[in-house]
């Protein structure tokens, strides 16, 4: 070892010890006739003194030649501070310096490297070893050993194993688009990347493998924001011969234990949500239960209007900003520009201002009296000082802005602290959705996703009404796992495949290995995954997944500091039999 102890160890019992420490030249201060260092590894920073007198000057004049981020190696006695710094660890000694040698040199980084940095996102990613270099993001993968170490744990201790599956495989349709991968042994045939191991996972229950889990890389090429990257990583379960029940007990026993192992935090019981009532009180099926502020529906209470907005509306809908009554104009104009901004809303934002003497102002004052305002504030709990906000138009448009305009409210009042953590399985997700567009089916969750039990035979019947056995694991307002109960049987998949719109060979040709194994005693199964990325900055009080990931891509999926993607050149285009643009 080139060293006896770490930067983050020294503390006042090795006082007199002489010890050699290695690491990076975080800062000098030379004051003429004493000069001291930071030195700084991954587990702390130590101080380093230097002092004319008891330093030789052939030492003191290496340690002017350092600079920041220069590699040294130290040798020297653990003496007790002046002058201590209780912010640090090792704040009660330094080591005076006896040795030291240049282990290797650095350029100036091109951005500060401390817990603050002066570096923008662009160049951050560009020289990402060193932003790996700060605290905080060192911190952050940290968290994530530990949450990866402890599921790892969780899930031995239930007698899962970990298997793992092959990358180059077939699409599976789970509802992003493929990488693709061509074959140079296959001319002009392609893998693709698995956007989840999903399928392979089923098989493994039909091997007999019965609980099954893998901390794996997925892959999916769809618009990127700051929770999704092009390759991200689940914690990927499935169980054998289980219901719903057991899933959700199972992984919310998981959840709990990484709260508590990780953040010492004790979650109580997960309350579930039908995806109807999300849908319906907060209008989005990842509410953020941290606060309340529930949607209220005013369709029956206004019946009849001479007031065209609310009279053409498919749904009026809204919730309560407590104590926001005072509002000034200003104020309740950034509300409706906001709206407005949110691009989803067919129609402008509505106010009524509970005011503290028991009257009512509004924006419909025009329309609505004093009486019909009072009725409204019942409905909505409201007291003097509080503010009604009302949205109207298109049903599922006007509950996406109300969604917006309630986490927007959340905000100002500062209802969503990292701190807090509420956690909700929402279940009941109806098993299929139409698609306009592609004038088709599509599979909510996956096509392998079983109908509950009651809808096991109106697959091909009714398909808007059937509710699926599948269950998302919200957090905070963001989804962190989702999953379900299996199709087992080929009769129910087959049947799933019409539904969707798969010809049968179609079905064959893309699942032909599925259904055939079906044929073989597949038990009943069903499963979840969790985004280990999505986990990790929920616990670490983060919105982006992006410091989670040791090397993430930027918003264009670009990787800035390998520079990829990247053009290939003729031979290895044509030894993979694929036609560049000049041919
Ligand atoms: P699903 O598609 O819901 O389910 O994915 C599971 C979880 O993975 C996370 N996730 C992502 N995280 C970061 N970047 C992305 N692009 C991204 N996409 C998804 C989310 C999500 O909840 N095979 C099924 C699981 C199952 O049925 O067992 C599946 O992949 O946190």
């Amino acid at each position: 070892m080139l060293r006896t102890h770490n930067c983050g160890e020294l503390r006042k019992a090795h006082l007199g010890q002489e010890v050699i420490i290695c690491g990076w030249v975080q800062r000098i201060r030379d004051k003429g006739g004493r000069a001291w260092i930071d030195l700084r590894d991954r587990f702390g920073m130590t101080q380093l003194i230097f002092e004319e007198g008891s330093t030789s000057e052939q030492l003191m004049a290496i340690v002017r030649t350092l600079g920041r981020e220069y590699v040294i190696r130290a040798r020297g006695v653990v003496i007790e501070r002046l002058s201590k710094n209780s912010k640090l660890s090792t704040g009660d000694i330094e080591v005076q310096v006896l040795h030291l040698e240049i282990l290797n040199e650095a350029v100036l980084p091109p951005f500060l490297i401390d817990d603050e940095t002066d570096g923008g996102d662009e160049l951050r990613m560009k020289y990402r070893y060193l932003d790996l270099r700060r605290r905080p993001i060192r911190k952050n993968l940290e968290l994530r050993h530990q949450v990866s170490r402890k599921t790892r744990f969780y899930l031995d201790s239930h007698e899962f194993i970990e298997v793992e599956t092959p990358y180059l495989i077939k699409s599976t349709p789970e509802g992003a688009r493929d990488f693709i991968v061509p074959s140079r042994m296959n001319p002009k045939q392609f893998y693709a990347l698995p956007q989840s191991p999903q399928t392979f996972k089923q098989l493994l229950m039909v091997s007999g493998l019965d609980r099954y889990y893998q901390i794996v890389k997925c892959f999916r090429d769809e618009d990127l924001r700051s929770d999704r990257q092009p390759e991200f990583t689940q914690i990927d379960c499935e169980m054998s011969f289980v219901e719903q029940e057991d899933v959700l007990e199972m992984f919310e026993g998981l959840v709990n234990f990484l709260f508590k192992e990780v953040k010492r935090i004790e979650l109580t019981k997960f309350p579930r949500l039908t995806y109807a009532d999300a849908m319906k009180y907060y209008g989005s099926d990842k509410p953020d239960l941290r606060f309340d502020m529930r949607f209220v529906e005013l369709n029956e209470v206004i019946g009849d209007t001479d007031f065209h907005l609310f009279n053409a509306a498919e749904l009026i809908v809204g919730i309560n900003a407590k104590d926001c009554g005072t509002y000034s104009r200003k104020k309740l104009d950034e509300l409706i520009d906001f709206v407005q901004k949110t691009q989803v809303a067919a129609t402008s934002l509505i106010y009524v201002k509970c005011k503290l003497d028991g009257s009512f102002k509004s924006s419909v004052d025009k329309f609505f009296d004093q009486d019909a305002l009072s009725n409204w504030a019942n409905l909505f709990k409201a007291k003097p000082g509080d503010l009604i906000l009302i949205l109207a138009g298109k049903k599922d448009l006007t509950r996406k802005a109300l969604n917006d305009l309630r986490l927007e409210m959340g905000d100002r009042l500062g209802l969503r602290p990292s701190s807090k953590f509420c956690p909700a399985w929402i279940i009941d997700f109806p098993l299929l959705e139409w698609d306009e567009e592609t004038k088709r089916y599509h599979a909510m969750h996956h096509p392998f996703t079983s109908p509950k039990n009651q809808y096991m035979d109106q697959v091909d019947k009714a398909p808007e009404s059937i509710k699926a056995s599948a269950y998302d694991l919200v957090i905070n307002g963001v989804e962190i796992g989702g999953g379900s109960i299996r199709i087992h049987k080929r009769a129910l998949q087959s049947k799933m495949f019409d539904a969707l719109g798969f010809t049968k060979a179609e079905a064959e040709e893309q699942f032909g290995f599925l259904l055939g194994a079906f044929d073989f005693g597949a038990p009943p199964h069903g499963g979840i995954a969790f985004g280990l990325d999505r986990l990790c900055s929920l616990l670490g009080g983060a919105e982006s997944i992006r410091d989670f990931i040791a090397f993430p891509k930027n918003s264009s999926g670009r990787d800035v500091m390998i520079d990829s993607p990247s053009l290939l050149d003729e031979e290895q285009l044509t030894a993979l039999g694929i036609n560049s643009e000049k041919k």
